[in-house]
């Protein structure tokens, strides 16, 4: 019992820390995520349909470019927004996105972070939760914006994405 008391009071005031703002530093990553919708270098498609033939149960894959710029030709890859999205909404249009950030290149490269949260639409800026992270970004945790700039081509468009990482420090 005494160990499980430690256990218990050590986690808690970790959380206590961290929720003040002094547990650890909050990482900016601004980036751009390119994305192609069909044709043999596709980076999403579909992969379930409806049974209920609406986006409930839909389900579709994305395995999207994370570059330093807007300019695709123009900008180093620096990583891979890989995971899914299911529709979840049985009577309004929400959906579920399921995510993993690889880096691939620079301080981050081989580190990841794990992303879920909702998807309403393309109107505005979607936010989701970083739930999680590896490598260089263990016990990250955060959210991160995104917005659609538009189509850079009739088969690809360009997204705006801002990731808030509380990272955390080992030294308390
Ligand atoms: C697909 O990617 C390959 C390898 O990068 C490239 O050679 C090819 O031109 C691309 N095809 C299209 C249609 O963009
Ligand atoms: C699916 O829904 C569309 C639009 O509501 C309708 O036109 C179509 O007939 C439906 N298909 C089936 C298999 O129910
Ligand atoms: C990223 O790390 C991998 C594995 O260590 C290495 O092979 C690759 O060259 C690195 N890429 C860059 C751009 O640093």
């Amino acid at each position: 019992m005494p160990s499980l008391l430690l256990v218990f009071l050590v986690a808690s005031s970790a959380v206590g820390v961290a929720a003040g703002g002094g547990g650890g530093e909050l990482k900016h990553i601004h980036l751009y995520m390119h994305e192609t919708f069909s044709g043999p270098n596709a980076t999403e498609g579909g992969v379930v349909a409806s049974p209920f033939n609406t986006t409930f149960g839909q389900v579709a894959v994305f395995d999207n470019e994370l570059r330093a710029g807007e300019d695709r030709a123009a900008s180093p890859l620096v990583g891979r927004y890989q995971g899914f999205i299911v529709g979840t909404g049985r009577s309004s249009p929400g959906y579920l996105t399921s995510a993993t950030v690889a880096f691939t290149a620079g301080e981050l490269n081989g580190s990841t972070l794990s992303l879920e949260g909702p998807f309403f639409g393309f109107a505005g800026t979607a936010e989701r939760s970083i739930v999680g992270g590896t490598g260089k970004l263990r016990l990250a945790r955060g959210y991160y914006l995104l917005k659609l700039i538009g189509k850079t081509s009739p088969e690809t468009a360009v997204s705006e994405i801002d990731f808030f990482v509380l990272m955390y420090s080992s030294t308390h």
